[in-house]
């Protein structure tokens, strides 16, 4: 596997960051491609819990560790990450490499998405509010500042005066907010510079250097295949590229460079903030796989919305992602359930029923779920083999997606990982 995608296959919150724990003690170099600190990769090791959101999850194995082009970054956040990385005897200096094009969160991003959720009342998308959206949108538009900018403080200055007087006038008259003082911004961020100076690198180049002399490379996504900004459940979406395609474009590799992309999907299902949700439990059920699973966000601390596992959407996420094997992941929280519900198909407004993921809003809005109950294996999974009906279970799902499922999940202890063959 010299150049393997780790992707999510659901709405985020799958366990990426423990496959990518288990595969980077394997690897050469991690490299996380989209994304900002929307994220967070929990991994417990021994006693201790690490809640990554910007760094890739790599870096507690020691390994080198990109941040690509496609991701934005707030440095208030990488600083506190690192530092605290740092603390707990982590060596960052020299193995975080940080793209140039990457593009910042500034303040008026944390504020804009606030209040423009704020604004949209009970239409609001349900953001993180960590400022992803207006960043992403101020790349397209072009008036947004980058990694390299802060490097030069000429550029800076020039690009945050730009950028705030455009700012102001929204924050002011839209939203009714106080204005930023471009003065202010421009001295925070001139700090920012010393000490983000170091971990700049031309990311694009360190890749393709590492592929050339064999090295094996684990590109690490955030979020999930759903909240895929071109191909999710839009709007209700982040506004990057999860899917793994995004991986080539964030480190400016060419696609035919990835050899592998392992899919993480849970047992089950989860999704944070508003949207439609076919597999949605219904009943007390969604509240004991809540609190088996521990399902409350790693960023907001908000409560996950549970579901049972979906078919349907992940045949769509193989097919996005070019899925080559599966990993599933938190399957013991199954484990006290006898039986378990698996949404093998969607039934459309208009009666007919289907496999495939519903190419229009409407359809996928008002479709519901059909679902095959399979035995539950209601024993705890230890040891080195699963249940029958735990077996049963995967078989299932790999047998309906037409994709070998390779790992799977069993505990929250980072040895708690089945290997599969
Ligand atoms: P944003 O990425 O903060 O703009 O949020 C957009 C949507 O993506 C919201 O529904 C969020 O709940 C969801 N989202 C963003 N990051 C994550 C994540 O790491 N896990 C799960 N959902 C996420
Ligand atoms: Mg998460």
């Amino acid at each position: 596997m010299p150049a393997t995608v780790i992707v999510g296959a659901q709405w985020g919150d799958e366990g990426k960051g423990k496959i990518v724990d288990l595969l980077a003690q394997d690897s050469d170099l991690v490299c996380r491609y989209q994304g900002g600190p929307n994220a967070g990769h929990t991994i417990v090791v021994g006693e201790e819990t690490y809640k990554i959101r910007a760094v890739p999850s790599g870096i507690i194995r020691g390994k080198p560790s990109a941040i690509g082009a496609g991701c934005v970054i707030d440095p208030a956040v990488l600083f506190a990450e690192l530092d605290d990385l740092e603390a707990r005897g982590h060596r960052t200096a020299g193995l975080v490499f940080v793209s140039g094009n990457a593009h910042l969160i500034m303040p008026w991003h944390v504020a804009l998405d606030g209040a423009r959720e704020r604004k949209l009342g009970n239409l609001q998308i349900g953001t993180t509010r960590r400022g992803i959206g207006p960043a992403y949108a101020d790349k397209a538009t072009r008036i947004g500042i980058r990694v390299q900018d802060v490097l030069d403080p000429k550029i800076l200055r020039a690009k945050i005066e730009l950028a705030i007087a455009e700012k102001n006038v929204w924050l002011e008259r839209v939203y009714g907010l106080e204005p930023f003082d471009p003065a202010e911004v421009v001295a925070t961020y001139e700090g920012y510079a010393v000490r983000l100076r170091p971990y700049v690198a031309d990311t694009s180049l360190l890749v393709d250097r590492a592929l050339r002399e064999g090295k094996r490379v684990l590109f690490e996504g955030a979020q999930g295949t759903l909240l895929d900004l071109d191909h999710g459940t839009y709007p209700f979406v982040t506004s990057s590229s999860p899917i793994a395609a995004g991986a080539a474009v964030s480190f400016g590799i060419g696609p035919n460079r990835i050899d592998e992309v392992l899919g993480v999907s849970k047992a089950y299902v989860t999704r944070v903030g508003e949207g439609p949700f076919p597999s949605e439990i219904e009943g007390p059920a969604q509240e004991r796989v809540r609190e088996l699973g521990g399902e409350f966000g790693t960023v907001t601390g908000r409560e996950r919305r549970c579901g049972w596992l979906d078919l349907v959407a992940l045949r769509y996420a193989v097919r996005l992602n070019g899925m080559t094997s599966l990993a599933l992941t938190k399957l013991d929280v199954l484990s006290t359930f006898a039986e378990l519900p698996v949404c093998v198909r969607y039934r459309l407004p208009d009666g007919s029923e289907t496999e495939e993921f519903p190419a229009h809003q409407s359809d996928f809005h008002h479709c519901r779920p059909v679902f095959e109950t399979l035995q539950g294996w209601e024993e705890e999974l230890e040891g080195p083999a699963l249940p029958e009906a735990a077996l049963g279970y995967v078989r299932f799902v790999g047998g309906a997606l037409g994709v070998p499922v390779t790992l799977v999940g069993t505990g929250q202890a980072r040895d708690a990982v089945l290997a599969l063959s």
